[in-house]
């Protein structure tokens, strides 16, 4: 039985496997912890979605079950929209207590519109029990026809013809700036969505929040009351700062946003945010991460942030290392989310550790 976390080491299942849950996020239900994430192969092939999303129980979150594929990749039809061989990245799932289903959102690249970035849609599949199977609903561009809460008048003006047709990679700087308008190209068929996460507030209302217009600006949408769709309200947010794997957490009335650049699989400098209200407005703070290595997140990237059941203050910062050459090499980098005031404002720290536990949290 493990007793510490020994970040960025393998990390056994029940099985002894290295867990297989990439790009992941926790669930709590009753009391089990629900590890989801993705299922990687091996070589470069291994950054397609070969087998689906994988999934992991725990009591104590050092020690992990292997409860399977929680959702499978269609492997007879091409042409589905979870095809094997398509790209799905970040699953998170939620609990919906209206429906009493288990909803996961995830990032979809369709295999048949051509890999990564071809369709920056989101998909959707739900079930009726935490570890599935779970069923696929459809895919989504967000919030098509809808214009954000924060829209600039110059978003709404008729996009040129010739921006219309570009497509735009993104990735990182110089790609394009506000005034090619990403947005107004987008209004119609609905936003690009690529990494993302959900957060479900006190008040059980959930967001979905993702890297949009190729992924210069985030945007924070609300979803249904079911959890399976988008309202239509929603945010831009952090303009032209090119931030990947959004991580958001909510701390005594405060909201703490962690993300990454844009740097492919290569680790960058991580940075934050604090916000007293969902929708902002979210002023970055800076790097989270402090020591040695902390210049590149450890050599990992955000995923989520894990709020530890039981015990005050208790936030695991979750991230990947990322192996593009062996995906299923990937490795884990979950560390504590230490809190601290800079000039009166709330911040947070992250440093390595070796090995560390729970104990952690007592101080
Ligand atoms: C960085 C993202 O955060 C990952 O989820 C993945 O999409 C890679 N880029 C692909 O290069």
């Amino acid at each position: 039985m493990a007793n510490t976390f020994v970040p960025g080491a393998i990390w056994p299942d029940n099985n002894g496997v290295h867990i297989n849950a990439h790009g992941g996020g926790v669930l709590l239900h009753r009391g089990v912890y629900y590890w989801f994430g993705e299922h990687k192969t091996e070589g470069e092939a291994g950054n397609f979605a070969h087998v689906g999303v994988h999934v992991y129980s725990s009591n104590d979150l050092y020690n992990w079950t292997d409860e399977g594929i929680a959702l499978s990749v269609v492997q007879d039809d091409p042409a589905h929209d979870i095809a094997a061989g398509c790209i799905i990245e970040r699953p998170k799932v939620i609990y919906n207590a209206k429906t009493n289903k288990f909803v996961m959102w995830f990032h979809l690249e369709l295999k048949s519109t051509g890999g990564y970035g071809s369709t920056s849609c989101s998909g959707i599949a739900i079930s009726d029990t935490p570890a599935g199977p779970y069923q696929y609903v459809r895919s989504v561009q967000p919030n098509a026809g809808k214009w954000p809460m924060n829209v600039l008048d110059c978003h709404k003006e008729a996009v040129c013809p010739e921006v219309q047709e570009t497509e735009f990679c993104g990735g990182g700087l110089p790609a394009h700036p506000d005034e090619i308008n990403l947005l107004g190209k987008n209004f119609s068929a609905g936003q690009m969505a690529r990494d993302m996460t959900l957060f479900v507030d006190d008040d059980g209302k959930a967001y979905h929040i993702y890297s949009s217009e190729s992924n210069s600006t985030a945007h924070i949408a609300e979803l249904t009351d079911d959890y399976q769709g988008h309202t239509g309200k929603y945010m831009r947010a952090f303009v032209a700062r090119w931030m990947e794997a959004p991580a958001i957490f909510k701390r005594q009335g405060k909201y703490y946003w962690i993300a990454s650049g844009c740097t492919g699989w290569a680790p960058n400098t991580a940075r934050y945010s604090v916000a007293n209200s969902i929708w902002g407005p979210w002023m970055e703070v800076g790097n989270p991460c402090v020591g040695e290595g902390a210049d590149l997140t450890f050599g990992g990237q955000s995923t989520y942030v894990l709020p530890v059941a039981g015990k005050q203050d208790a936030f695991i910062f979750m991230a990947d290392i990322w192996n593009p050459e062996n995906a299923i090499d990937g490795r884990y980098v979950w560390l504590p989310i230490a809190f601290e005031e800079i000039n009166t404002a709330p911040g947070i720290k992250i440093a390595w550790w070796d090995k560390w536990d729970l104990s952690f949290f007592d101080k």
